[in-house]
């Protein structure tokens, strides 16, 4: 796979420099059945990119639950990157609506040592316009990587100290399969968060808020219904008051929370027995539909 992707990339650049030859190279190209890259976008596992863009140094227990395939290819400590956690996370900067810091996570400020600034780019924008290409250079290679010598334990966000904010270059992280992975997370398996609900904004990153109106849209309520019966009422129980989640039902989590609960519910709650459950974008407004439902899904009695 990489020597094909290699030549052909040698034939382009060769192509760039020997101007009628040029035409000749490209059509050779072009004869290619795909580029290497094309067939590693087809069989990258978006659920598992999933996984990766959450917590890629996630580990589980047993494979009774959920974790990423993340194979350590380049031998990070690992231990390192735990204690850091939030550096490293896809979602710390980018939010689990991918909106950075125009989205859910307008309210996330930074703090020292702990956790870096929410990202300013729209990821759910460039996850749609640009190509499978692009993302995948963007995610290996970042415009503005990181330093691989920055210590997270430096970072105070009141100082002059950038380097925490700026993306780790994940080409020296995760095998090229494994950003493909994401890169097809990115592009089909993350839900538009925009489908779901009405995010309404108020102030500027990092003092902003956040509510939420028209959750679940014109969704089909019963429908939803059904699937909170076939798919969550197992663990979660009818109402969805069985497991403690924080000190919220599944229904208060998904009022409260309607940004986290599609990736929780379409990539899984990692560690836990909570795996992945495909749905479609239009069963996952269903199922938000019906988790608005107070009476159906009612939120915990208060102590
Ligand atoms: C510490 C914060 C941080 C983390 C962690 C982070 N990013 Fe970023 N990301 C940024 C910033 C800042 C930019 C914009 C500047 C740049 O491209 O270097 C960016 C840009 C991007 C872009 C380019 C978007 C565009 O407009 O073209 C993609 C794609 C992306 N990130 C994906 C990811 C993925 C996938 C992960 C996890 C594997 C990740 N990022 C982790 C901060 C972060
Ligand atoms: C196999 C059992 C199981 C199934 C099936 C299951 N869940 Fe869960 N779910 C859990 C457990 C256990 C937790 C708590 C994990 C933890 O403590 O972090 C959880 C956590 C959650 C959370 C909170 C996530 C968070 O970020 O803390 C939500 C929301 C949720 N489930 C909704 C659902 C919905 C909706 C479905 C159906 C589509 C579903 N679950 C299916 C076991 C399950």
């Amino acid at each position: 796979m990489r020597a094909r992707h290699e030549e052909l990339h040698a034939v382009q650049q060769t192509g760039l420099f020997i101007g009628t030859a040029a035409v000749i190279l490209l059509s050779m190209a072009a004869a290619l059945p795909r580029t290497a890259s094309a067939a590693d976008y087809d069989s990258a596992n978006g659920v598992n990119g999933g996984m990766l863009f959450d917590k890629f140094y996630a580990t589980a227990a047993s494979a009774k639950k959920a974790a990423p395939k993340f194979s350590n290819a380049f031998g990070i400590e690992l231990s390192n990157i735990a204690a850091a956690g939030d550096f490293h996370r896809c979602k710390q900067c980018h939010g689990w609506d991918r909106l950075g810091s125009k989205g859910a996570y307008i309210s996330r400020a930074p703090k020292t040592g702990i956790r870096p600034n929410v990202s300013r780019v729209n990821l759910a924008r460039a996850a749609t316009t640009d190509s499978p290409e692009k993302l995948f250079a963007r995610i290996a290679s970042p415009r503005n990587p990181r330093p691989a010598d920055f210590d997270p334990k430096t970072y105070d966000p009141a100082t002059e100290n950038p380097a925490g904010d700026l993306m780790p270059a994940y080409g020296k992280i995760f095998t090229e399969a494994e950003i493909w992975d994401i890169v097809k997370f990115l592009k089909e398996n993350a839900y538009d968060t925009t489908a779901l609900y009405d995010l309404k904004t108020e102030g500027t990153y990092p003092t902003g808020s956040v509510s939420y109106a028209e959750i679940g849209r014109d969704g089909d309520a019963k429908a939803g219904r059904t699937i909170f019966e076939d798919k969550c009422a197992d663990c979660h129980g009818d109402d969805g008051l069985e497991i403690d989640l924080g000190g919220k039902s599944v229904g208060q989590f998904l009022r409260t929370k309607a940004y986290e609960v599609h990736h929780k519910v379409g990539l899984g709650q990692l560690g836990s027995s909570m795996k992945p459950t495909k749905l479609s974008p239009e069963e996952m407004k269903n199922l938000y539909k019906a988790l608005t439902d107070e009476t159906a899904f009612p939120g915990k009695p208060a102590n």
